[in-house]
């Protein structure tokens, strides 16, 4: 007997955003074994197994077939969110501004009315004495935070009524993963009159609601509608604010710059970048059969497509078409998602909600640099057999962030944080070469000569650099030490500007420089172009540390 797959269509997709969940949660460890999936989602071995090779080859999570960890590109549907509400690109400057002002963190909120919840949309971060800084998509409860007292003063009936079923079905709010245990009892029933108060007044506040020494002022932004969209915060610490300080000072100037963050918000946004969902699942189930779960695959292809939302939601045709999958299978997905949480329809047209902010995104916006290329990295010391380094540029000089080594060929050995001089390395070329004539660090009169081939004539090195730009890679052969050989390619951030270098390196006895370029150079650009899609994923939510 052929084995075939469950005919239940919904299932699966049901089954995989139960997965993403799982690994999502805010106390699950960064790789979590298939086995311990099984037991905290409830599902079979098997369908962990078929939900995991599924995401593995999307490209949203790695396993090894023992161990997962969520990759970065699963940031796309979170991503798709932010893009979509439109709320990180339009406050994102001012809120940035008035970081600088208060010298505080500010961070934007949005309700999640689904759990009478708040998420995170914006962070800016000026924590100092804190414990605790949330992250993008963290989720609080409503009674524990300023944001939250806004939103409940816009509650109806129904919603004041789900807010007590929660509260009373979880009294301490255990739910709330990220949020600490608060260590005295709330008092739950006083939120009612903080909402009340906070719809006359027009502002919230937090008395260390969240934690000791934690005390914050918020107010509501509305859209052209008076809708309540979001709420900014500007959190401080009792060691330099209190409530009464932070409604004295901070307050009035964020009443002041309301007006101009709702024009911000209500501005016209650019037309969505044509970046296609395309449904390429037919492939990869021709691969891997019972393996990859096609539902799963197209539903997440549906959620990701509404990120082309610009904010009047988007009709069920142009779904079908940033997809490419037929309306009654979009819609079938649109219908499952809307179950659960992620998607509402209003009227004619679709739109993301805040929960999909819980598939990964505090985690993943947690990411840096190192953690980033690190897969990659492997990847492609696998697959050339050279020792392979991630570098960013400090100053003159380059500092290693990331590497993978294969056999030592360097006299000094090179871990994380060792810097070398960006003029006689490939990676400081290709990361030179990124920038302006202006925005160059300035070298010095002469450069030093750290072996018999090192180029220190600055004119001279000016032409390579101005090469390296124009060819996208930069080779150095013996100038930073006799026998070395490196081949370096840029990596590019999110907006386009080059953030980071990749190379490979090998003994110079190994062929000549030219051949070393075309051996190498198309698995490092493969790589660095990989690195490149994950950092592209991640931008939405916030620049890698
Ligand atoms: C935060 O941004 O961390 C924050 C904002 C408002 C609160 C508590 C915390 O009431």
């Amino acid at each position: 007997m052929p084995r075939t797959e469950p005919t239940d269509p919904v299932g699966p997709l049901e089954r995989g955003l139960t997965v993403l969940r799982a690994l999502s949660a805010p106390g699950a460890e960064d790789r979590v074994r298939h086995s311990d999936l099984v037991r905290s989602t409830g599902l079979a071995r098997s369908t962990v197994d078929r939900v995991v090779s599924t995401l593995d080859r999307l490209g949203l999570a790695r396993s090894d077939g023992r161990e997962v960890a969520l990759a970065p590109r699963l940031m796309e549907l979170p991503g798709a969110y932010l893009t979509a509400c439109g709320i990180p690109a339009a406050l994102g400057p001012a809120a940035e501004r008035l970081a600088d002002e208060f010298d505080e963190s500010v961070s934007v909120a949005v309700p999640d009315d689904a759990v009478a919840g708040v998420r995170f949309v914006l962070q800016t971060t000026r924590r100092r004495t804190m414990s605790l800084a949330f992250r993008i998509g963290d989720l609080l409860p409503a009674e524990r935070c300023a944001p939250g007292a806004l939103f409940a003063a816009e509650w109806d009936g129904e919603a004041w009524r789900a807010w007590r079923e929660r509260r009373d079905a979880d009294p301490s709010a255990a739910g709330f993963a990220a949020v600490p245990p608060l260590g005295r009892p709330l008092d739950a029933d006083g939120f009612e009159g903080r909402a009340a108060r906070a719809g006359v007044d027009g502002w919230a506040g937090d008395d260390q609601l969240i934690e000791p020494g934690l005390a914050a002022v918020a107010v509501p932004v509305r859209d052209g509608a008076g809708r309540v969209v979001c709420a900014v915060s500007v959190v401080s610490h009792t060691s330099r604010h209190t409530l009464k300080s932070l409604r004295e000072t901070v307050l009035p100037r964020l009443r002041a710059v309301r007006g101009e963050l709702e024009a911000a918000l209500a501005a016209p946004r650019p037309a969505p970048q044509a970046v296609p969902v395309r449904d390429t699942s037919l492939e990869a189930k021709r691969e891997l059969g019972p393996d990859f779960l096609q539902s799963l695959a197209r539903g997440l292809a549906v959620l990701g497509s509404l990120g082309a939302d610009r904010g009047d939601g988007m009709a069920l045709t142009a779904v079908a078409e940033a997809t490419g999958l037929a309306r009654a299978t979009a819609r079938r997905s649109l219908l499952t998602l809307e179950q659960l949480g992620y998607v509402a329809a209003e009227g004619r047209v679709w739109r993301l909600l805040p929960r999909v902010l819980e598939l990964g995104c505090a985690r993943l916006s947690e990411l840096g640099l190192a953690e980033i290329a690190q897969p990659h990295l492997a990847a492609l010391v696998r697959r050339v057999h050279e020792s392979a380094s991630l570098a960013v540029l400090d100053g003159a000089d380059i500092r290693y962030v990331a590497r993978v080594p294969t056999v030592r060929i360097m006299s000094v050995n090179i871990t994380v944080g060792t810097r070398f001089p960006a003029y006689a390395t490939s990676m400081g070329r290709a990361l030179l070469a990124g920038l302006a004539r202006e925005e160059r660090p300035p070298l010095p009169e002469v450069l030093p000569a750290l072996t018999r081939r090192t180029v220190t004539s600055p004119a001279e090195l000016e032409g390579i650099i101005e090469r390296a730009a124009s060819d996208e890679y930069a080779l150095v052969d013996e100038e930073l030490e006799e026998g070395l050989r490196s081949l370096a390619v840029p990596v590019r951030g999110a907006d386009g500007r080059v953030v980071a270098a990749v190379n490979v390196a090998r003994h110079a006895g190994e062929g000549t420089p030219g051949e070393m370029r075309e051996a190498l150079l198309p698995a490092l650009r493969e790589a660095a172009a990989l690195i490149e899609a994950d950092l592209r994923a991640l931008g939405t939510a916030g620049r890698p540390r």
